[in-house]
This record gives C-alpha cells, structure tokens and sequence, in this order.
C-alpha cells in the first residue's frame, strides 16, 4: 500500500477534512505536518458535524493512529480542548493520537505579537491564533519544543528568555499587554502532563511502521497558494503546505512518498487578503457563498469567491506532482447556465499562463474566461459517475483537458457516500487498499 500526500491545491478550504477521512479508511496511519490550529477541517458523519483544527482527520476511524507532526505549532490549550470535544463525542483519541517531540508550542504572547503585526500596514488577514509569531521564533532558533515543554528546567529557563525579549520589543514599540507571564508558565507546565503521554519520536516512528509495510496518508493543511514558499507571498500562511512539507514535517523521506494527491474546488475560494484574479465581484460570488456556505470554518469569515483558475492548477500541479485531483462541491454549480473558467491571464495586452513571482504582479493579471455550458441539474448526493449530467462530465473533461491532470474522485456533497471515484484511475490505485499495484 503506497504511503500518500493529500493536500489542497487551491487557497484552502477545497475539502480535504472529508477526503482525508474518506481514504483514511484503508491506511494505518494518518500524519498532519504543517500548520496549527488555523485549519479547520469539516467532518460529516451521519448527523454529526466535527471541525478538527489540529488533530489529523484520520482520527474519527477507529483503530487509526493519527500523528501530529515535527512542522506543526501547537497550542497546547487548542489541543487539549479539541481532545476533550472530540471525547464529548464519542470519539476517544487514547492511544490513537501521537505528538512530535519536535513540534514547536505555541504561546499566548504569540497572539499578542500576531495583534500587533495585523493592527499595521502590512496586514494579511490572518486567523489571529498567533501561527505566524510561533513559526517567526522557530525560525529564528528560538522557539520552544514539545520536548522542552516536558522538561520543567529547560521550560522555565527558554519561556523567561523569550517573555524578557518579547516585552522588551513591546516595551520598544509602545504597546503594553496585560499577560500574567508566570501565571500562563504554570498554566503550560500542567498541559505539559496532560499530553505528555501522547509524545514520541514521530519521525522514528514513522520510520519503523513505514518499514513494517504500515500505509501512511499525509494531510496537507492550508493550502499550495498559501504555502510560504510558493504561494502568493506575502498573503500565505508560515509554512511548507505544498508537498514538501510533508517530508520536512514529519521526517518522512522523499523516497517513501508514492503519490500526491490534489483537492480542488470546481471553483476558488480565499479568505484573507491578497490577489485572487478569478475572484467574483458582483452578486453572483454572494450566491455561490451562500450556496456553497463558504463561511470559514475556523474564524467564520465571508470566503471570497472566484472561477475555477487553470493556470493556478497546473502551478499547483507542478509544485507538488499532483498524480490526481479530487474536485469537490460540483453541486455548488448546479444552477449556472454558463459556468466561466479562467484559461490563461492576460498582462499587458499578452496572455500568459504562469503565476507572476509578486502578489503585485498576480494583482495585475485579467483572467481569459472560457464559458462551459452548465448543466442545470442536481448533483447534490450523485454517487456514481454514470449518473452525473452529460454537461458535469463535460465541465469535468474540460478541467482535465486543460490541467493536463486526472480528476479521480468527486464529491457531490459533505457525507462519506456522496462521493465518486472513478473506477481504474490513478487515484483509486494510490488510496485504496484493494486498488493497490
Ligand atoms: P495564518 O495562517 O493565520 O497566519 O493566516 C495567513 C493566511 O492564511 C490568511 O490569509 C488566512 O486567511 C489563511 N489561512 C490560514 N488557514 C487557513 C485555512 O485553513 N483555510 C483557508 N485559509 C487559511
């Protein structure tokens, strides 16, 4: 069984909550390895709704193990409260869920750096959960690991060190909060015995159930635009989310991972600021938010709604060697009698098909739209390909034509069985344990 990257290939929220867990059913392990509590991850079950924010999505089949990896922060006190929700439930995570020793903690003065940053000129649109400021010190070499978070000494000794640099940059900048510095140091040295017993060497872990012949699904977070790397910089979350995060995120090795798998809204979405060239500006983005309920799961933001984008995709496609796309909320598009896709951009009286390097430059660029015919029938719930409107799979056809990519897999609504996949695809070979080369 091939161990698989599944990760969003748009700015987010394309679904991947519903499709980590639709696969997690045939792999053992399930590993997240960027991000924190910024995801939110949207999980149907029956008439059950659960929004993971940190905890992998493999962690509602039983008997899974889901590990949260070396790349992420974590907010002690959003895990512990997500554990307990979870418990609330039905959905007992002991035993089930593991935490990196080298994944990086995440502290309250965190949210004040990331107010203070977001209260200037240069502000993204964040989730406000201090993510950025967490990743600033990791990068800055002095961060505050999960390891040193179980070690009472070290704790003491690294949290004083940063809180004296922390108020001296807010004392410099004028701003005075209101942290009871010890009270929270104590706050985390007992969240430091609650998770204690889900730490581990995750990398090593891994290492040893990969070379058992274990199966291990890798659950991107964010998205490949808002990767720090290669998305629409500055407007991006703080880390690697396209696929080779996955390797530096959990100490898995390139040369273990067997398939990258892409999920795609059949339109775009963003949240946050920054340039979206497909985006809607009129009354119809209002109709597919409504339609779509492109709220964000995590802050409840309005999500900004575009055309599907082609050149995106195929930037997407080439930066983490997508093998399959999965396209999600196609009933969304039921209603359209002309569905618009964005096949290149123009500049300058030029078309182009690559993504300027600058959010200045990707401002700049008028999307070429092409009108595929709608199909003005239901495919809410539709579970078998042969069943979609000859139009859907003509819109599906296009995608694939002009993203050079298979689409695997549909999804027709949030629950497990409204999805397709196609049978004899790519996709169906790489997530399913009988569809196995
Ligand atoms: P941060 O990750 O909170 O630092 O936010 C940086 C950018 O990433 C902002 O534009 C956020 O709206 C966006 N972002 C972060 N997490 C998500 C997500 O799960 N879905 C969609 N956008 C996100």
């Amino acid at each position: 069984m091939p161990n698989v990257i599944i990760l969003g290939a748009q700015w987010g929220d394309e679904g991947k909550g519903k499709v980590v867990d639709l696969f997690a059913e045939d792999f053992d392990i399930i590993v997240r390895y960027q991000g924190g509590h910024n995801a939110g991850h949207t999980v149907y079950i029956g008439d059950k709704k659960f929004v993971l924010k940190i905890i992998p999505s493999g962690i509602l089949r039983p008997g899974k193990l889901a590990v949260i990896g070396n790349g992420l922060v974590i907010d002690p006190a959003a895990l512990l409260s997500e554990i307990a929700t979870l418990r609330e439930a039905g959905v007992d995570v002991t035993g089930h869920l593991l935490v990196s020793n080298r994944a990086h903690v995440l502290l309250p003065v965190h949210r004040v750096m990331e107010k203070i940053a977001e209260a200037g000129p240069a502000r993204i649109g964040t989730t406000s959960r201090g993510i950025g400021p967490c990743y600033e010190d990791k990068t800055a070499r002095r961060g505050i690991r999960i390891a040193d978070l179980l070690d009472s000494a070290s704790f003491r000794a690294k949290y004083d060190a940063l809180m004296e640099e922390k108020l001296a940059i807010g004392r410099a900048l004028g701003v005075e909060e209101d942290l009871d510095w010890t009270r929270i140091r104590q706050e985390y040295e007992a969240f430091a015995d609650q998770i204690r017993p889900m730490v581990c060497d995750a990398a090593m872990l891994l290492h040893r159930a990969i070379n058992e012949g274990k199966s291990v699904l890798f659950e991107g977070a964010q998205a490949t635009m808002l990767d720090i790397d290669h998305g629409t910089y500055p407007f991006v979350t703080s880390s690697n989310a396209s696929a080779g995060g996955a390797c530096t995120g959990s100490g898995v090795p390139p040369t273990r991972i067997n398939g990258v798998v892409g999920v795609a809204k059949a339109y775009v979405t963003r949240v946050g600021g920054g340039p979206f060239p497909t985006e809607i500006l009129n009354g119809v983005c209002e109709q597919i938010r409504e339609r779509g309920n492109e709220f964000g799961a995590v802050t409840g933001r309005p999500r900004r709604c575009g055309w599907f984008d082609i050149p995106l995709l195929r930037y997407s496609a080439a930066i983490n060697g997508i093998d399959s796309l999965v396209i999600t909320k196609l009933d969304v598009l039921d209603d359209f009698d002309d569905v618009p896709v964005c096949v290149s951009y123009r500049v300058a009286k030029r078309e182009i098909q690559e993504i300027p390097p600058t959010a200045a430059g990707l401002e700049q660029v008028e999307p070429v739209l092409e009108c595929v015919p709608g199909w003005r029938a239901p495919t809410f719930g539709v579970s078998s390909y042969d069943e979609l409107p000859a139009k859907a799979k003509d819109y599906l056809a296009f995608l694939e034509n002009r993203t050079g990519l298979e689409i695997g897999c549909i999804s027709t609504g949030p629950e497990r069985n409204q999805t397709i996949v196609k049978p004899g695809s790519r996709l169906e070979k790489l997530v399913r344990r009988n569809g196995a080369q």
